[in-house]
């Protein structure tokens, strides 16, 4: 195996598929992602800042809290180190 194809994810080995709800919309994603990764690839906003400009994940693994949401009802979660499950329910229209 060459080092490239140690990196290389295929299909069989992504998790089974879920359902999440980001501000009342479905966003589908695979369990064992990252919230922030799936509101990534489905083009969803985050919270936006004082002036209203979106805000977006930065470091993508917990540290600069640019990822914040309220997950379940837990406030300020970090998205970027939260499993996607299904079920969950994320609200990002709040501001911080
Ligand atoms: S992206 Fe930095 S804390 Fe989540």
């Amino acid at each position: 195996m060459s080092r490239s194809d140690a990196w290389r994810r295929t299909a069989q080995e992504r998790g089974a598929d879920v359902t999440l709800t980001v501000d009342g919309e479905p966003v589908h994603a695979c369990a064992g992602e990252t919230v922030a990764t799936a509101m990534l690839a489905t083009g969803t906003t985050f919270e936006r800042d004082r002036t209203g400009a979106p805000r977006a994940p930065l470091c993508n693994m917990g540290t600069c809290f640019e990822c914040v949401a309220t997950v379940d009802g837990r406030p300020l979660t970090r998205t970027c180190l939260t499993p996607a499950r299904e079920g969950l329910t994320i609200e990002t229209s709040g501001r911080l």
